[in-house]
């Protein structure tokens, strides 16, 4: 049984210039096309299905309207079984959230939310082409907590151009002050095929290498000396808050992903849906197959996956399994990127800002 399910829904109100993900704006019957498919998608796949951890990503799956919500997850609860779920995630965007929803989705047995909320200052939100305030944001997450949701992560984004370390650090601390029970902060990221990976070829927009390696260790001090566990590069967790669901993708478990562009890995092939909306829904409406692209991967490529999605978790890497790279391993060890424990190999505070450099032992 399968026990990991992630469902993208690739609508977002407005289309941020740095994202890469599989968008599109919504449009009504488009949605709707979608939900029927996804449904078909899902009633397929229901009797290998027994998820632990579900997650609802995108695209902002906040941006279903009420009504389309309310469809999407009463099929759901229809054609799966979904009483093994400890987990639920739904991604949203502060612009998208309202109470009725908010209460819809806890009654659904939605448990947790993660809430783009990038940054608090209203100067960079703008530059980041999102459409929410700082004010916007700080009202939709106590409406989330009053609503009743206890598990709640935020998003954040550092290493925007003109975004000072005074300006980070005033993120970090109001975020602190909310109180959140996990942090995601990302390091901007140029993506091929954006606005911004444009502007940056152009020469017009420039990243502060420096400046971003301070940004990422200012991070990790002040969330680690407000209990928050530095469990992955780009994640923060108060105890017992890690995300399950992602945790189960960086160790390598199988997982089902539905909806257009969402891959799956099952027993060793990997397989990912047409990315455009349209031809998913009309695809899988007519009893066709919605993958455009599948592989089988061979135990070595499995192992080394699981190699290097562990060690950039705080679980690392077990002795037994990092023998193939061993040699690697001890010169990246001299150079302050690794240590080790009595079993296993771990990041260096060092070695977590030069993750991907670490990462190079297993290309
Ligand atoms: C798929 S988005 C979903 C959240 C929701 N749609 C929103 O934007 O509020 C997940 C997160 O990825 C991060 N992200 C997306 N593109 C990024 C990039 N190019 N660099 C860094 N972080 C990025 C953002 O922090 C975003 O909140
Ligand atoms: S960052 Fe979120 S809201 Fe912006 S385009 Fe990407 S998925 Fe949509």
């Amino acid at each position: 049984m399968i026990e990991h399910l992630y469902i993208h829904i690739p609508f977002c109100p407005n289309i941020c210039p740095y994202c890469a993900f599989y968008k599109e704006s919504a449009g009504r019957e488009r949605v709707e096309a979608f939900i029927d498919a996804l449904l078909v998608e899902a009633k397929f796949h229901a009797p290998t299905l027994r998820p632990r951890t579900l997650f609802f990503g995108g695209g902002t799956p906040s941006a279903l309207s009420f009504s389309q919500m309310e469809r999407l997850l009463e099929g759901l609860h229809a054609c799966l079984n979904l009483s093994a779920v400890e987990e639920w995630t739904i991604e949203m965007n502060p612009a998208t959230v309202a109470l009725d929803k908010a209460h819809l989705l806890l009654a659904a047995g939605i448990n947790r939310i993660s809430m783009g909320v990038q940054s608090w200052d209203d100067t960079l939100l703008k530059a980041l082409g999102r459409t929410h305030s700082a004010a916007k944001a700080e009202e939709s997450f106590h409406l989330l907590r009053e609503a009743g949701f206890q598990n709640i992560s935020l998003d954040l984004i550092f290493g925007i151009p003109n975004q000072s370390l005074a300006s980070w650090q005033a993120t970090l601390e109001h975020t602190l002050r909310l109180n959140p029970e996990h942090i995601s902060a990302y390091g901007l990221t140029y993506e091929e095929g954006t606005e911004f990976f444009r502007l940056r070829k152009q020469g017009i927009m420039k990243a502060n290498e420096h400046l971003e390696a301070d940004q990422f260790e200012l991070a990790t001090d002040l969330l680690e000396q407000h209990g928050y566990r530095h469990y992955e590069i780009s994640n923060y967790a108060k105890q017992s808050r890690e995300s399950a669901h992602n945790m189960a993708y960086w160790l390598g478990r199988d997982y089902l992903g539905l909806g257009p562009s969402a891959f799956s890995t099952v027993a060793g092939r990997r397989w990912r849906n047409i990315c455009e909306t349209g031809l998913y829904s009309s695809s899988t409406m007519s009893g066709k197959t919605a993958i455009d692209f599948e592989e089988q991967l061979s135990p070595q490529l499995l192992a080394i996956e699981r190699a290097a999605f562990g060690l950039r978790t705080y679980h690392g890497l077990l002795f037994e399994k990092a023998r193939p790279w061993q040699k690697a391993m001890e010169e990246m060890e001299q150079h302050g990127l690794l240590y080790r424990t009595s079993d296993r190999w771990l990041l260096t505070r060092r070695g977590k800002l030069l993750a991907d450099v670490v990462g190079e032992i297993f290309m």
